[in-house]
């Protein structure tokens, strides 16, 4: 039986909260946690197969034009050059990439080959020494010489934002660059593809397995129900891995033609040239506001990049309409069409780069007006959605810039160059958190045996969020059952599907369907007891019903099973969702080297119910961890020629690791979400970078007084800011 839920109508009842195991929420380890640090959890990289052959991708060496012709170089299995192989991988969020022309090439690096033989190192030798000849375009690959597309239905505008800026008692009118941001998950995109007659298996890294089955059987030309795909530990996504990408396709046409099993794993390099890429960013912000702080006009204008054809642009300007009240507002959205690689969703596409620069913008306007940042943004909440008028789900922004600035000690603060510690110049920064939240079609299935095991089964993936753990939380305290009888299957096609991971929206919706496959089953049991569903208890294996209690085991005598189907509903319309916090910094910048420590940091969220507090916990502390590289390190350098990415590895392209990371606090605010759905729970996983970055910037210029509006903010950029 299934139950089945579209969430058109908030759910207050809070069941959850009734149910009486205790289990959900807690801060329990990793269910699989074992397994990984030991080694035991197996990634698609790992995977062998009897008889497999490896293969090698070439990379094009030209940014747009065709291949005219590939040389033989011997010694191997194939060279395969087939136009299915170059279909892109889905550029944005479950869209599908538009088919490539015949072996037409869209940027440097694409994948042109796939070089395969006996052993790993014979097919490296030969994809390095195949020769390609291109027949090359010459095309742009710098988004500032072309003239951008500006999407009809991505400019918005209200009131008169030019007579407001006149008018206004203080204003700030800058521009800000964002550079290309990598995904840079852990675990290179692999893959390991067998035949058995017409239907083909992928071990794979993937965030959705549903939508990329789709996307790998249009790919390859045959039926969805022929592909099995299997992603049972992902190392990580961060966007790269929510579409498919050259690597299972080339894997499937090559084991295809040799009969045997193909292995295909990416090097770091070619990771980032073929992952896509976040798109870099120029963005124009003008605010006005009265002597009081109060906002009267908020502008936001974003130039972004992708390729000609590709259907994502980075959507910056996503949480402006609704955070801020102002009178007269206007949005712009522009596009380059440009050959660098593409471009898609990575980390919170949208408000890590739209976020972080609106927050540095209203520091500036703080300082314009004399008001205490925290301050002047607590006068500017709206009460509803402007522009709308719809209500809140829920809305937190206030009361976390409150208690953040309780536990940070922000009426410590003091003004620029104040703070002096030897050669260090200190000072702390505040920013907003804002990030959209939805729900995504979702089915799960529970199992419930005599023996008083349940199991979880849905092709939902953990790409090391802590999906395995809350799936089986949800289902031990909705069943009665310590965590130890609960097992969790996930990563596999096989199984019903699921709304993947991807943004933010992975926990609450594979967790209601894993939920109402649960409920499905505590209504068998409520049955056998003779009562309601309602009026059950389910705590220690045991069922108790008024004064009637007993032993599930003997009330389950055969295996009872329960599907669970979510669909999101009126509510994704009727009310604007999101989710909210607050972030801080305090940190140091040197006086005479312009370098910047970063000395603590302090995230204050509101998720809805917490699903688990140490991998929710965790999840902020990523995300806090990438605001420090987005503000200080992390740049994807395109070569000014040909677009093609110059830091395309870990030693170039500077993610923030243990010493560049200070001690941080996360912090949540007890809220239930009612209008997404009985688990009152929103998505988590993106919130924690979204703004993160801008309190570093704010802090620096609270440190040392100097704005750096074109990111990363490296020593150079600081010290030509500081006088000598
Ligand atoms: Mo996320 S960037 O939707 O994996």
């Amino acid at each position: 039986m299934t139950r089945h839920l579209k969430v058109d109508a908030p759910d207050n009842e809070s069941r959850v909260d009734q149910m009486a195991q205790g289990v959900l929420g807690m801060p329990i380890n990793r269910i699989e946690g074992h397994h990984k640090v030991t080694g035991s959890a197996t990634y698609a990289a790992d995977a062998g197969a009897e008889g497999m052959a490896y293969g090698v991708l070439v990379q094009a060496a030209i940014p747009a034009g065709r291949v005219a012709e590939i040389g033989d170089v011997p010694g191997v299995l194939a060279v395969i050059h087939d136009p299915r192989m170059l279909r892109r991988a889905a550029q944005g969020m479950a869209t599908e990439g538009p088919p490539a022309g015949p072996q037409q090439i869209d940027f440097m690096g694409q994948a042109v080959a796939l070089v395969v033989a006996e052993t790993l190192e014979g097919a490296q030798a030969a994809a390095h020494a195949l020769r390609v000849r291109y027949e090359a375009y010459q095309v742009p690959v710098d988004p500032d010489a072309v003239d951008p597309e500006l999407p009809e239905d991505k400019q918005s505008s209200s009131g008169d934002l030019d007579a407001a800026m006149r008018k206004a008692a203080f204003t700030v009118d800058n521009v800000w660059h964002t550079p290309s941001h990598a995904a840079a998950a852990m675990e290179p995109h692999a893959a390991v593809a067998q035949w058995a007659g017409d239907c083909v298996t992928i071990r794979a890294g993937l965030q959705m397995l549903g939508s990329s089955r789709e996307q790998i059987a249009d790919a390859l030309g045959i039926d969805e129900g022929q592909v099995r795909l299997l992603a049972p530990y992902v190392g990580g996504g961060f966007g790269s891995k929510l579409g498919i990408n050259a690597e299972s396709v080339a894997a499937a046409i090559a084991s295809k033609q040799l009969g045997r099993p193909v292995k295909v794993v990416m090097s770091r390099p070619q990771v980032f040239d073929l992952a896509h890429r976040r798109s870099e960013t120029t963005q124009r912000v003008r605010l006005s506001c009265d002597t009081n702080g109060v906002l009267s006009g908020i502008g936001h204008e974003a130039l972004v990049s992708n390729l000609p054809e590709a259907e994502f642009s980075e959507p910056v300007t996503q949480a402006t309409p609704f955070t801020y009240q102002a009178a007269h507002r206007q949005i712009v959205h522009k596009v380059a069409r440009i050959h660098r690689s593409c471009a898609g969703s990575v980390r919170a596409p949208g408000e890590a780069v739209g976020v972080t620069v609106f927050e540095c913008a209203l520091d500036e306007l703080a300082d314009a007006a004399g008001i205490d940042p925290v301050e002047l943004r607590l006068r500017n909440i709206p009460e509803t959605e402007p522009g709308t008028g719809r209500p809140f789900s829920s809305h937190k922004l206030a009361e976390a810039l409150r208690d953040g600035a309780q536990r940070f000690g922000w009426a410590d603060r003091l003004t620029p160059r104040a703070r002096i510690e030897g050669e260090w110049y200190v000072g702390m920064g505040v920013a907003a958190a804002v990030r959209v939240n939805s729900l995504i079609e979702s089915r799960a299935k529970v199992t419930l045996t005599p023996q008083g095991r349940a199991t979880v089964e849905t092709d939902m993936t953990d790409i090391g969020t802590g999906t395995y753990t809350i799936l089986g939380q949800i289902a031990a305290e909705t069943l009665g059952l310590d965590i130890g009888y609960v097992d969790v299957r996930l990563g596999d096609t096989d199984f019903p599907r699921a709304s993947g991971s991807g943004g933010s929206f992975g926990a609450a919706s594979s967790g209601t369907s894993v939920y109402l496959a649960c409920v499905e089953i505590r209504d068998q049991i409520a049955a056998r007891m003779g009562c309601a569903e309602a009026d059950l208890t389910l705590q220690d294996s045991t069922a108790r019903c008024g004064n009637i209690v007993r032993r599930l085991g003997d009330i389950v005598t055969s295996p009872l099973a329960g599907n669970g189907h979510l669909e999101p509903g009126k509510t994704e319309d009727s009310v604007r969702q999101a989710t909210w916090g607050s972030h801080w910094a305090e940190v140091a910048v040197n006086r005479w080297t312009g370098e910047t420590r970063v000395r603590r940091m302090l995230g204050v969220f509101a998720c809805g119910r917490v699903l688990n507090h140490k991998t929710a916990r965790s999840q902020c502390l990523g995300g806090m961890t990438f605001g420090i590289g987005m503000a200080l390190t992390e740049a994807m350098e395109h070569d000014p020629r040909d677009g093609h990415i110059v830091t395309r590895d870990l030693a170039e392209y500077h993610i923030p690791c243990h010493a560049d990371v200070p001690p941080m606090e996360v912090h949540f605010l007890t809220e239930r979400d009612a209008y997404v759905g009985p688990l009152q729970a929103k998505g988590l996983g993106e919130l924690g970078i979204c703004g993160a970055g801008a309190a570093v910037l704010n802090a620096i210029h609270n440190a040392c007084g100097v704005r750096v509006r074109s990111l990363p903010a490296t020593p150079d950029k600081i010290i030509a800011g500081l006088d000598p």
